[in-house]
């Protein structure tokens, strides 16, 4: 059996956990809002039609901020037509995904969703293809207090409290063809720059997100972020990353290994904008938004999209099936976010309800788990204090795409009363033992240890099996003075909670 050996000192903080690390995403796109969080009529919904069933497993995957109304979907958008009475409101095309919006949702109803689940609301604008006032529009009537036209619009709308949104998302994925009135890096970064600078005028305090790239193998990685960094770089407050995986041809090796590709494109980010910072002279710092991650079968969405020539309400989209070893690849790449805490103070899963979400629901039927719902609620769960940076010593393996790959991956939380450790086997067939010299942690019992894995690494949660695939208690966790020994098996995911 292979072994590794991690050390972990209490005084290696990388940072303070940061709650916002837990974000998710809210899109108008296929049965995200429509058929998954809003479904009147349904047995669970509450009076303004909320699946209250949906509401407890959001509460339960523990995400905290939530980014709405998209995605490619914000840069089609306009949101007037999402407030007021709904019987007023138009139903108009969605282009980025080819189907049909009824504006039944929108910011005041999402808003009240928001309080059910105890999230924060982080908010896009559509600079793709609108300006710099609909923007502003925009934030007079989620935020002002009362007292001017759109603020006093809100109210009669029935939101007398403002929504206070502190972060704003200035687009979304500016650099992709795919998107609707995509730009260069120097049209968007004077834009964006032009639009948070109004927007600060208005509210100095608000928390800014520029576009960055939306994966690292785009072709303009690298310089995209430094060109609209150097022309917003004064004004803004985070630069985004988007990054997807998925097992390709059967490689799971380097599935499993996806982590490294995140790793280096957050680094790559942070030291793009302190480059930047440092020609600028400025003492300023440009943290990460990583506002979209996930696993996501893109190749497979790409093949249907080719027959997909109709226009629909709420279609059946990007339903992603999750396996053990998504499970697995989603629970790593947290990790790695949890590892850069430093620097990346804010992420949402992409996505949350049916769309390559955690959450599964049938119209008039149940909600359910994914297999991806447990790393993220668990690690939602446990996680507290501060990041430590573990020392691991772990055999390597080849992968064709991340070049040699740890066997094992780890982090670390820890505060005053507990510590808790996530870990991950990439082993394909065998089982790993570690030890963990944890003395410095000051723990003394090992409180709760599970692990998610299974002898098909392949195994989903569907409608007619939900439970197929839950985290089990690892009994072989045990402390003893102060080293932790845990057998892990191939293809797994575990956390150990300690006090
Ligand atoms: O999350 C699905 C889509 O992925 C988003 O709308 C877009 O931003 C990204 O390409």
């Amino acid at each position: 059996m292979p072994s590794a050996h991690i050390e972990l000192d209490a005084r290696a903080v990388i940072a303070p956990l940061r709650r916002r690390i837990f974000g998710s995403f809210v899109e108008h796109l296929g049965r995200c809002v429509y058929d998954g969080i809003y479904e009147p009529g349904h047995p669970s919904a509450n009076e303004d039609g909320f699946r209250l069933d949906v509401v407890e497993l959001v509460k339960e995957l523990g995400s905290t901020t939530i980014r709405y109304p998209g995605g490619n979907f914000v840069s089609g958008f306009r949101w007037e037509d999402s407030v007021g009475p709904r019987e007023k409101r138009p139903v108009r095309r969605d282009l980025a995904w080819h189907s049909l919006e009824t504006n039944q949702v929108g910011l005041d109803e999402f808003a009240k969703w928001l309080k059910l689940t105890d999230s924060e609301l982080m908010l896009a604008v559509n600079v793709a293809t609108r300006g710099i006032l609909p923007a502003l529009d925009l934030l007079e009537y989620a935020n002002h207090p009362g007292g001017t036209a759109l603020s006093d619009l809100r109210i009669a709308n029935g939101a007398r409290e403002p929504h206070d949104v502190r972060m704003w998302c200035l687009g979304n994925e500016m650099d992709g063809s795919w998107q609707t009135g995509f730009m260069t890096a120097e049209d968007y970064g004077k834009i964006a720059a032009r639009t948070a600078a109004a927007m600060k005028m208005a509210d100095k305090d608000l928390e800014l997100v520029v576009c960055g790239s939306s994966g690292s193998a785009i072709s303009t990685f690298g310089d995209w972020e430094r060109t609209v960094l150097e022309h917003s770089y004064d004004y803004v407050d985070y630069i985004s990353c988007h990054a997807y995986y998925q097992e390709l041809e059967g490689d799971l090796g380097s599935f499993l290994a996806s982590a490294i590709d995140m790793d280096y494109f957050i680094d790559t980010v942070v030291a793009t904008a302190d480059h930047v910072g440092y020609k600028k002279r400025s003492s300023k710092k440009i943290n990460v938004s990583f506002d979209e991650w996930n696993v996501w079968y893109l190749t497979e969405h790409k093949k249907a999209e080719e027959t997909n020539d109709e226009w629909r309400y709420a279609p059946r989209q990007l339903e992603d099936v999750y396996t053990v070893a998504d499970a697995v690849v989603v629970g790593n790449l947290l990790m790695t976010l949890l590892k850069h805490s430093d620097r990346v103070t804010s992420a949402s899963l992409a996505q949350l309800v049916n769309v390559i979400a955690p959450i599964m629901t049938e119209p008039g039927g149940p909600a359910w788990r994914q297999t991806t719902f447990y790393p993220f609620s668990i690690t939602s769960r446990l996680a507290s204090g501060e990041v430590i940076r573990p020392i691991i010593h772990a055999p390597e393996y080849d992968t064709a795409q991340h070049g040699q790959a740890s066997l094992v991956d780890a982090v670390a939380t820890v505060d005053e009363q507990r510590a808790a450790v996530f870990l991950v086997n990439r082993h394909l067939t065998e089982p790993t033992h570690v030890t963990i010299d944890l003395r410095s942690l000051g723990c003394s019992r090992v409180a709760e240890a599970v692990t998610l894995s299974d002898s098909d690494v392949h195994a989903k949660n569907t409608i007619d099996d939900q439970n197929r695939v839950t985290p089990i208690a690892n009994a072989s966790a045990v402390l003893a003075e102060g080293v932790l020994t845990i057998e892990l098996p191939p293809v797994s995911w575990s956390a150990i909670a300690l006090d």
